[in-house]
């Protein structure tokens, strides 16, 4: 069972109201801790933006990656720099819209470029602005077929085969080339892992240019499932690291190396906190109902992920006891607001002990792609977001009104 401070989440819960995502500093620095090796830790933000994760991991050297302009501008409120030597900021994507490539150009952010479209545009409004070519390698890999960022399923990057183009705009536009990246997908085991290594290594040597830099992306897996694999950060590096030797023996002199994570960084830090509120049973389903829905965390119901739970009583308790299959969902209008599903919308009931109103759900590992895929559907107001820090807990996003809502509307 993952660990929980019950007493300590549900009195943040009365404080703060249900839902509420609660994360832990310790963790992220513990994670940090672990990719050290890395000359260059870039957090992948899309995993969880809030300015003060942000602020947090500037302060312990982490670099910043941003993919919309909304992002950009996070960055900038947490400190980061578009225009410092090692690049506090860059920005990947696969097209520039006007108002970002405006704004990549004043700010001069590196561009990670996914299209070659992307170095035309650039290269008209800014020759000579520093760029990173994003490479699809013909192959990918993710915890769901949505996760799956390279081979010709995915929109992502420069098709390995259309490089020429590419190179020639960096030319024509005398764009600094600063590196090759690969990111293959967000969930991503071994073997693959190791295969983006070798085809790094063929592209760097394929492309005839020199380079400052490669970055290994992001991908790396956590155990949602309590007996699930953790990645060894350390094999890892290491598999990365013979890359770049090969690379600076090829070039003549040193290589930069990046990672790019999300998921890892901060998923186990963040949990969910959310009130039961009703019971049913359905036929042969055993329903408790959650004021949590899949606005709040959208996995479940987007890839069938799992999310481990723990049941908590009002006080805090952890709740043990003979458990029943229990199908856990939320409030929203729909019947995919399932938390215990399969991808592709199963109900999977899980083992649980018998809940009661008024008890609280824990669910775990949703400190990434929860609060950041959160929306307002059904009108529901984002919720707070609390960061603990040694004995300290901060809200560091309060909860969204309905009348902010509605404001925009008021026109
Ligand atoms: N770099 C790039 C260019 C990416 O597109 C991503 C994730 C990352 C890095 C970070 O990947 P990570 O280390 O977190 O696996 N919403 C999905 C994950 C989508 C990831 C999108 N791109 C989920 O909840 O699992």
């Amino acid at each position: 069972m993952k660990p929980v401070h019950g007493p300590q989440l549900v009195a943040l819960a009365r404080q703060h109201g249900t839902p509420s995502w609660i994360y832990d500093a310790a963790v992220i620095r513990e994670r940090i801790a672990q990719l050290r090796q890395f000359d260059t830790i870039r957090f992948a933000q899309k995993a969880c933006s809030n300015i003060h994760i942000l602020r947090l991991m500037r302060e312990a050297g982490v670099k910043v990656d941003a993919v919309s302009l909304g992002e950009i501008e996070r960055a900038l409120a947490a400190g980061y720099r578009g225009n410092d030597a090692n690049s506090g900021i860059v920005f990947t994507a696969d097209l520039l819209d006007r108002a970002t490539l405006a704004r990549v150009v004043e700010l001069d952010i590196p561009v990670n470029a996914g299209s070659p479209q992307m170095l035309e545009q650039l290269g008209q409004a800014n020759p000579g602005h520093r760029v990173w070519l994003r490479i699809n390698p013909g192959f990918g890999h993710g915890h769901s077929q949505k996760t799956n960022t390279g081979g010709e399923q995915s929109k992502h990057g420069i098709w390995h085969e259309h490089l020429d183009e590419a190179y020639a705009l960096i030319d024509r536009y005398r764009l600094d080339l600063v590196g090759l990246h690969m990111h293959i997908g967000s969930g991503v085991d071994y073997s693959h892992l190791a295969e983006v290594c070798d085809a790094m290594v063929a592209q760097v040597k394929a492309s005839g240019r020199d380079l400052r830099a490669i970055s290994a992306g992001g991908g790396l897996s956590i155990p949602y499932r309590v007996d699930g694999e953790r990645i060894d950060t350390a094999h890892y590096f290491s598999l990365w690291d013979k890359a770049r030797q090969q690379i600076e023996a090829h070039l003549g002199h040193p290589v930069h190396l990046e990672i790019e994570p999300g998921r890892f960084l901060v998923a186990e830090s963040g949990k969910l906190v959310a009130e039961v509120r009703a019971l049913k049973d359905v036929g042969s389903n055993h329903f408790v109902l959650c004021d949590a829905g899949f606005n709040d965390l959208m996995r479940p119901a987007m890839y069938g992920s799992h999310h481990e739970v723990t049941l908590l009583t009002a006080d805090g308790a952890v709740k043990h006891g003979p458990t029943r299959p229990t199908v856990l969902a939320g409030p929203l209008c729909e019947s995919g607001d399932v938390f215990t599903q399969e991808e592709g919308g199963v109900v999977a009931p899980r083992a649980l002990p018998a809940a009661a109103v008024g008890d609280f759900v824990v669910f775990h590992d949703g400190g990434a792609y929860g609060a950041s895929m959160s929306s307002n559907y059904n009108t529901r107001p984002l919720i707070p977001e609390i960061l603990l820090d040694g004995d300290q807990a901060r809200l560091i996003r309060r909860r969204q009104t309905v009348a902010e809502l509605l404001a925009l509307e008021d026109i």
